[in-house]
């Protein structure tokens, strides 16, 4: 049955060698976007699609960046977002990306651009690098990227981080923006701003007026909910 499958696919393509080399151009540019580089089919978390300038524009505004901030682009790509916002902006830029031949395409785009005195591009993988020192995150991943890497935001970014996301949102993480960034060939597109809430849940205790007292409270993103309870009084919510 499978011969007979093979003869058939076989009969059909080899009179037409231009649609046997249309399936190779198509597998070459999957591979180019999926595959690393590095000789063991290492497959990205993301493919390779860059940001459009209209809307790397419009997400370094959002960000409303300062000379004294440290801007990380997570999947930096060709680099232009860190370039672009260096360039405009005069922060420090920081871009981070698995693949080899996007560092070595963003280095000498900062190269070109003369902003490698305040540009760093690490190959690194976003999932387990340091950037814990950045005020300002731009990321263009997946929705189901995004949500992988909240938790590891959370534990390692300082409150009052500002981060931008192209197109994918943080799930039940609410923005504090969205930005409509046009409609384009794929469809409409739209920017997330989030600033990262500080961890204010716990229980808190004090005293006024001679009462004690103590403040358990539940945190779930920028919401809190939370109970306040004295020694002589019984608890009420807020
Ligand atoms: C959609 S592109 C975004 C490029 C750039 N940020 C932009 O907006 O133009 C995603 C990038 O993430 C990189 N990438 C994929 N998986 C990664 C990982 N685990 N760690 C770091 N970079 C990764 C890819 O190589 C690709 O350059």
């Amino acid at each position: 049955m499978k011969k007979a499958v093979l003869i058939v696919v076989a009969a059909l393509l080899i009179p037409c060698p231009s649609l046997l080399f249309g399936i190779q151009d198509v597998f070459d540019t999957w591979q180019d976007k999926h595959l690393l580089s590095d000789g063991k089919n290492t497959i990205l978390d993301v493919p390779y699609v860059q940001t459009e300038s209209y809307i790397v524009q419009e997400m370094l505004s959002l960000l409303d960046l300062q000379g004294s901030d440290v801007l990380y682009d997570l999947g930096c790509g060709d680099g232009r977002i860190v370039i672009e916002a260096v360039k405009k902006k005069g922060v420090r830029g920081v871009g981070i990306d698995i693949d080899p031949r996007r560092i070595a395409e963003s280095r000498a785009n900062a190269n070109a651009a003369r902003v490698d005195d305040r540009t760093l591009f690490l190959q690194q993988d976003l999932f387990i690098s340091d950037f814990g020192d950045a005020t300002a995150l731009t990321l263009f991943l997946l929705p189901e990227l995004n949500l992988r890497l909240r938790p590891k935001l959370f534990r390692d970014l300082k409150p009052g981080t500002r981060i931008v996301s192209h197109n994918f949102n943080m799930g039940d993480w609410e923005p504090d923006r969205t930005a409509f960034a046009g409609v384009w060939e794929d469809g409409p597109r739209y920017i997330y701003f989030w600033v990262l809430p500080a961890n204010i849940s716990g229980r808190w205790q004090g005293s006024y007026k001679n009462d004690e007292w103590m403040l358990t409270i539940r945190q779930r993103f920028r919401r809190s909910m939370g109970a306040c309870s004295s020694t002589d009084r019984p608890s009420s919510p807020f």
